[in-house]
């Protein structure tokens, strides 16, 4: 399956939940050239929502020779307005601007929407609406406020179809099977797409690009993209392989002794650890600006890895952990700008040493990613522990980072993983962790009164960590981690709870703002 990627937010849900399906799924930008999208051989067409409107002058359009390509083809939000106008129907500003959950009503028969209920809700994004369907098409559904909210011409080539809702969201009522119809019943495509079947040829890539003498370096973090990435460099060249792991004083309690442990059990030999703690602290000295701070680990890492990196003999690549969402950025500019997110590039060594980069994973989503680490046999503290950003602890506490208040934000952290694993709910979660404030509250202990501080409790559940819901935690869990927390970490009198989805915040609390983001708003 190719998705055209019209620039909305969700082109990478689309191609994951396509994935999910058992059918194999790449994002192209909107506008690539047929001979592009044919090359890569697919079965049909998705054509993605996007914020822009159609009626505007310069929207991007599909190359209008897909449209005649004969493929199947399902249209979404601004995908279901572009073959609207393309096709000959009309589009317009919608009266109404539909948003979020909305009552959808079916209309007579529907190949795309067979077997659904005659009613269900349907998550809306949208100010435009198809007005009138293009000859040939049938209006198969519209919504609570009467708009069309899918049209069919399955006459048409191997049959056209488009929503205005957002089938890939969870929130839409039977959402999946809308994506399954179109893709078992309509296109006839085999479901068979496995990301451990995937592992054989990955190991075989690796063998072909790394000569007899040559050595590869893989820095580590601990996440299970870039371990995963080094079981599967050291199965491709074995001992060739070199790991780096640097310590940086910012992980969490006991993660340095569980990723060796765990590179211990892969076999892999050659583990260069550093453990940079005090290089890391001096560096942070003085240092309250989130932005700042993380540059100073930056560089702090940067230096500290091409020492290690300069005594590996023969390194001619750098294999990491680059998953497809990190190389594709939906609604990037430019086709086939490959937008790589500049802290995967460890310490920009590939530029200075000339190193060749090896990206095993480069075209899996993460929860592919997981299937591949267990089948490596990556045990499960490694493969299902949440994800960590790679400045660590330091995006977790305010201002200065120096170690007594390290030692509260680990402690304070490993206390609410603790909790959350044994309310049996670590896996309900995307993230759940503690922030440690510069915010003051009177504590009082006995007949004495003293300032103390203040730790936020965050817990959030997201598909992909670009937009998460706070997590609605139970009561009793959240009693027992402030307990714990005002009981056992020094200091800490008074502890809250982060209620507030992203947008409008983000998940990490004193990460640094990055430069305006190339993310688009959201599909209209
Ligand atoms: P935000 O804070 O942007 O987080 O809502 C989204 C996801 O990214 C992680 N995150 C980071 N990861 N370096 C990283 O490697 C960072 O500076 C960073 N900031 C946030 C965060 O943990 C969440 O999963």
């Amino acid at each position: 399956m190719v998705v055209l990627d019209f620039g909305g937010q969700y082109a990478h849900l689309i191609a994951r939940r396509i994935r999910e399906l058992g059918v194999y799924s790449e994002i192209l930008p909107g506008d690539s050239p047929a001979e592009e999208v044919l090359s890569r051989r697919p079965g049909a067409l998705v054509l993605s929502g996007g914020p822009m409107s159609v009626l505007e002058e310069g929207s991007p359009r599909p190359d209008p020779r897909l449209l005649d390509s004969g493929l199947p083809i399902l249209g979404i939000c601004y995908g279901h307005q572009l073959l609207a106008h393309a096709l000959g129907g009309v589009v317009r500003r919608s009266p109404r601007a539909e948003y979020g959950g909305t009552r959808i009503i079916r209309r007579g028969e529907s190949r795309l929407l067979e077997g659904l209920p005659d009613e269900f809700t349907a998550w809306m994004s949208h100010g435009d609406v198809v007005a009138e369907p293009p000859p040939g098409f049938s209006a198969t559904a519209i919504s609570e406020s009467g708009l069309i909210a899918a049209m069919e011409d399955p006459d048409r080539g191997a049959g056209v179809y488009s929503v205005q809702f957002h089938p890939e969201v969870a929130h839409t009522e039977h959402g999946m099977d809308v994506i399954r119809n179109f893709l078992l019943s309509i296109a006839g495509l085999e479901r068979d797409w496995n990301p451990v079947s995937r592992i054989p040829s990955m190991i075989e890539e690796v063998r072909g690009m790394v000569g007899p003498e040559d050595s590869v370096i893989c820095a580590v973090s601990g996440g299970v993209d870039s371990m995963t990435t080094a079981a599967i460099v050291h199965r491709a060249i074995g001992d060739r392989l070199h790991v780096v792991f640097v310590d940086h004083g910012l992980l969490r309690e006991g993660e340095a002794e569980g990723v060796l442990r765990a590179l211990g059990e892969l076999g892999i030999r050659n583990v260069h650890f550093v453990d940079a703690s005090d290089r890391f602290l001096s560096a942070l000295r003085g240092l309250t600006d989130p932005e700042e701070k993380r540059l100073a680990i930056g560089r702090t890492f940067a230096e500290v890895f091409e020492e290690v990196a300069s005594r590996v003999r023969g390194a001619k690549f750098l294999a990491q952990g680059t998953i497809y969402p990190d190389r594709i950025e939906s609604g990037a500019s430019g086709r086939g700008a490959d937008r790589i997110k500049s802290h995967h590039n460890v310490a920009g060594l590939p530029e200075r040493f000339g190193l060749r980069l090896i990206e095993p994973l480069r075209d899996l989503y993460k929860d592919e990613v997981r299937r591949i680490a267990r089948e490596l046999g990556l045990p499960d503290y490694i493969v299902d522990r949440h994800p960590f950003p790679g400045p660590g602890l330091a995006v977790r506490i305010e201002g200065e980072v120096t170690e007594e208040k390290l030692r509260i934000a680990r402690r304070a952290n490993a206390i609410v993983e603790e909790e959350f694993v044994r309310a049996g709910l670590y896996g309900a979660v995307w993230q759940a962790f503690a922030v440690l404030t510069e915010g003051r509250w009177v504590g009082v202990k006995g007949d004495r009164r003293e300032l103390g501080r203040v730790v936020i409790v965050r817990a959030v559940t997201s598909e992909d960590g670009m937009t998460a819901d706070w997590y609605r935690i139970p009561h009793d869990l959240m009693a027992r981690i402030s307990k714990r927390i005002t009981e056992e970490v020094p200091g800490i009198v008074m502890v809250a709870y982060a209620a507030t989805s992203k947008p409008p915040a983000t998940i990490e609390p004193y990460r640094a703002a990055r430069p305006p983001s190339t993310r688009p708003s959201p599909c209209r």
